[in-house]
């Protein structure tokens, strides 16, 4: 696997949870993604929750950045591109970085279509963000109509060169977000071939770029994204993880998805022969150690039946008299050992 492009997913919660149910909610995404060590997991907030979620989660995981493999990043929904001025309402990307933030959602769909976002602007968000050291998602899409018409490479291609070459300083910092328009909180999926097909053809332009640019960046996928059709989109070659509206705001429902995708880079890992992750290496482990007990209890149980067979079954115990409460498996008897090892622990 490209190291440079571990599985992604990013919930995009649009205008919900802004207030103290951002934090329960970021609460229970970053204690329910904890295992999944293949994949790094980000939120987006609306911005009056930034700084309470970037608390929670390094309270709860211990970092928000991804890079260092446990944390999970946060992320804003848009920004302004420059970075500080007259204008009201607005937000800058130093300001996001103030307040905890590390990636940027940019040129999103509905801001595209409701606040008449243009690719020029989206490309000076861009390479504001980057200039902020703020990971850009930026996202693309082609609406119905464009792809009934058959436009859809074509309109790819046109929002991708506007920024695409803000991406060269640094290879693998932005993110590109395929987001057929027709598919955004539809419940309608573009079919992994489909999308396959568009990646394709952004990594392609990336290589415009450079090389480097085009094997380092991740491009993700997002429309109607759910736990059960996302193994099908993450298993597909140019797709590296998803962005998720609808589905981000149920912690079980988007945890499918961090679980799909960690089951996607495991079964690659294990073909390229790589080690196991610390999730899996951690239940063979468990696994071993069960095991190592069972057959210590079965050796035991054996002795024992030598004794009966020896001393005869009046004086020696039978299976029957072992207390309820002991520990087959670890042959502790809780009632007496227990005070044992309390006794002798490190302290
Ligand atoms: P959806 O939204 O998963 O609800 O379709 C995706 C998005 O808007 O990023």
């Amino acid at each position: 696997m490209n190291p440079f492009r571990r599985p992604l997913i990013a919930g995009n919660w649009k205008m919900n949870a802004g207030g103290q149910e951002a934090c329960v909610l970021a609460n229970a995404v970053a204690e329910k993604t904890r295992r999944a060590d293949r994949v790094d997991v980000v939120v987006a907030p609306p911005f009056t929750a930034i700084a309470a979620v970037a608390h929670e989660i390094e309270e709860t995981r211990g970092s928000i950045d991804v890079d260092e493999g446990f944390g999970v990043g946060v992320a804003a929904q848009n920004m302004h591109h420059l970075a500080s001025g007259a204008f009201t309402g607005e937000i800058s990307a130093p300001m996001l970085r103030d307040a905890g933030a590390t990636w940027v959602i940019l040129g999103h769909s509905e801001r595209r279509q409701h606040f008449h976002e243009t690719d020029h602007g989206v490309a000076l968000k861009a390479k504001a963000a980057l200039e902020a050291e703020l990971r850009p998602i930026v996202c693309v899409g082609e609406t119905l109509g464009e792809r009934e018409g058959g436009e859809t490479l074509a309109v790819i291609e046109r929002q991708v060169r506007a920024f695409m070459a803000h991406f060269a300083e640094s290879p693998g910092f932005g993110v590109v977000a395929y987001e057929p328009v027709w598919a955004i909180g539809t419940g309608k999926v573009a079919s992994p071939e489909d999308a396959q097909i568009v990646h394709a053809r952004i990594r392609e332009l990336l290589a415009e770029v450079s090389e480097e640019v085009a094997e380092a960046t991740r491009i993700l996928y997002g429309g109607s994204v759910k736990g059960d059709n996302a193994v099908g989109l993450l298993e597909q070659v140019d797709i590296d993880g998803a962005l998720v509206g609808g589905a981000s705001l149920d912690a079980d429902g988007f945890t499918k998805i961090v679980d799909a995708a960690q089951a996607v880079a495991e079964k690659l890992a294990e073909e390229e022969g790589a080690p196991p992750s610390r999730e899996r290496a951690a239940v063979e482990e468990e696994a071993r150690e069960l095991e190592a007990l069972d057959a210590d209890a079965a050796s035991d149980a054996r002795d024992a039946g030598q004794l009966i067979a020896v001393d005869g079954p009046v004086d020696a115990p039978t299976s029957m008299s072992v207390p309820p409460t002991s520990n087959a498996a670890t042959g502790i008897d809780p009632a007496t050992d227990l005070d044992d090892a309390v006794d002798h622990r490190d302290v």
